[in-house]
Order: structure tokens, then C-alpha cells, then sequence
């Protein structure tokens, strides 16, 4: 079964914080997404493999480390998932981006895909896929399986918040997925929002209603 790795350091949870703040205006909002993602970055890149290599420094050879194995491919859920990407290519600059959209009937709560293009070696690739939310699992189970279906081997997934509902979605359709977030939430209300959540993500990182 994968794994739920709750990040709760310090910084992300202070910024958490401000970000499901209702008053936090949609300028801080996105920069405080972005500060969480690059934060979780690390978290999630903890136990990437390393290689020993010898590095000449000015005095003499050391034993140093160096990423190893599989490269990075970062793909975000479109539309939210991209308030996220900047922030973890700080941390990981030569990790490849695909883009998966896909969007949330209101009334059904099922997810539409409307777009989709992906590195062309994603089967070689570490993918971690990032949508700050996860409510009933829906769009995250359909962004995993579109990308098993074109080769996908390793899939991690990274939210900022979850509810149980989601989180069982994923874990029964994809044992082999680690899920990484910075807060696992109550429940879902009525429509499928989060609760507490902060909101609509999308449109609370580009202003829109
Ligand atoms: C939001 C969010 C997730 C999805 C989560 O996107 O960013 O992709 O809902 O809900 P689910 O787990 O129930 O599928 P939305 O469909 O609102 O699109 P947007 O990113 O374009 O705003
Ligand atoms: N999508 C969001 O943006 N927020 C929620 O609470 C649930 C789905």
C-alpha cells in the first residue's frame, strides 16, 4: 500500500497558515504556495538515491555525492497544480515538466481531461505530480492513469492538503504511489470542497471566481 507522509515542519505549517487565511489576497497567496512547494521539495526529494564520486577540490580529492538513478519529471494538475512548479524547480531546475489538464465538473464532481503533453521519456523518470488539492481523489486518480497508460513507472504525488476521502481513492487504485502532503484535512462538505481547505485553489492563486 503507498504511503501518506504528512510534512508537518514548522515552515510549511506557519505558511499553511496564511495560505487558508480567507484574507490572504490572491499576491501572497501565490507566493506563499510557491514558498510551501519549494519547502516540500525538499521533503519529497529526501530519499532520492546518491552516487559516490571523486571531486578534485583546491587541496586535494574528497568523496563527494551526487544524484543518481532516475531523473525528475515534474507534472502539475492544470489549472492549480502549476502555483506550485516554480517553487520545486528552485530546488530541482533540470526536472522536466508535463502538463495533465484536467478540470472538475461542479455538479458531478467527475474530472474532464482537456489537455495533456508529457516528456517524451516519462517511463525513465522519477514523476511526481502536484495539485495543491485532493478532494474526492478524482482528478489525481485520473492524472495517475493517464500516465501509467503512456508508460509511467514511478509516480509520486504531492498536494498541499487532503481529505481522507481522496486520500483512499488513491491508495486503493494506486498502492504503489507515496502521497506527500502538507495537511491531511476533516472531510469533504456537500459540493467536494475540503473542509476547513481554503477554498477554491485554482481561483484563489489567479484571482478568478
Ligand atoms: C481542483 C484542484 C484539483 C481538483 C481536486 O481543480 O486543483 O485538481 O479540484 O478535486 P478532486 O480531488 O475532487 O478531483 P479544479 O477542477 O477546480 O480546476 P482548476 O485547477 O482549473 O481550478
Ligand atoms: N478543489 C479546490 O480547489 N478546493 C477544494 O476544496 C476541493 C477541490
Amino acid at each position: 500500500m503507498g504511503n501518506v507522509f504528512v510534512l508537518d515542519h514548522p515552515l510549511i505549517q506557519h505558511k499553511l497558515t496564511y495560505i487558508r487565511d480567507k484574507r490572504t489576497g490572491t499576491k501572497e497567496f501565490r507566493e506563499l504556495v510557491d514558498e510551501v512547494a519549494m519547502l516540500m521539495a525538499f521533503e519529497i526529494t529526501r530519499n532520492l538515491p546518491v552516487q559516490e564520486i571523486d571531486t578534485d577540490t583546491p587541496v586535494t580529492t574528497a568523496k563527494t555525492k551526487v544524484l543518481a538513478g532516475k531523473k525528475i519529471g515534474l507534472i502539475p494538475i492544470l489549472r492549480a497544480g502549476l502555483g506550485m512548479v516554480d517553487g520545486m524547480l528552485d530546488l530541482i531546475p533540470a526536472a522536466k515538466v508535463g502538463h495533465v489538464g484536467l478540470y472538475r465538473d461542479p455538479e458531478t464532481l467527475t474530472p474532464h481531461e482537456y489537455y495533456i503533453k508529457l516528456p517524451s521519456d516519462i517511463e525513465e523518470r522519477e514523476l511526481i505530480v502536484i495539485d495543491p488539492m485532493l478532494a474526492t481523489g478524482g482528478s489525481a486518480n485520473d492524472a495517475i492513469e493517464s500516465l501509467k497508460k503512456r508508460g509511467a513507472k514511478n509516480i509520486r504525488l504531492m498536494c498541499l492538503i487532503a481529505a481522507p476521502e481522496g486520500v483512499e481513492v488513491i491508495k486503493e487504485a494506486h498502492p504503489d504511489v507515496d502521497i506527500y502532503l502538507a495537511a491531511l484535512d476533516e472531510k469533504l462538505d456537500e459540493k467536494g470542497y475540503i473542509i476547513p481547505g481554503l477554498g477554491d485553489a485554482g481561483d484563489r492563486l489567479f484571482g478568478t471566481k
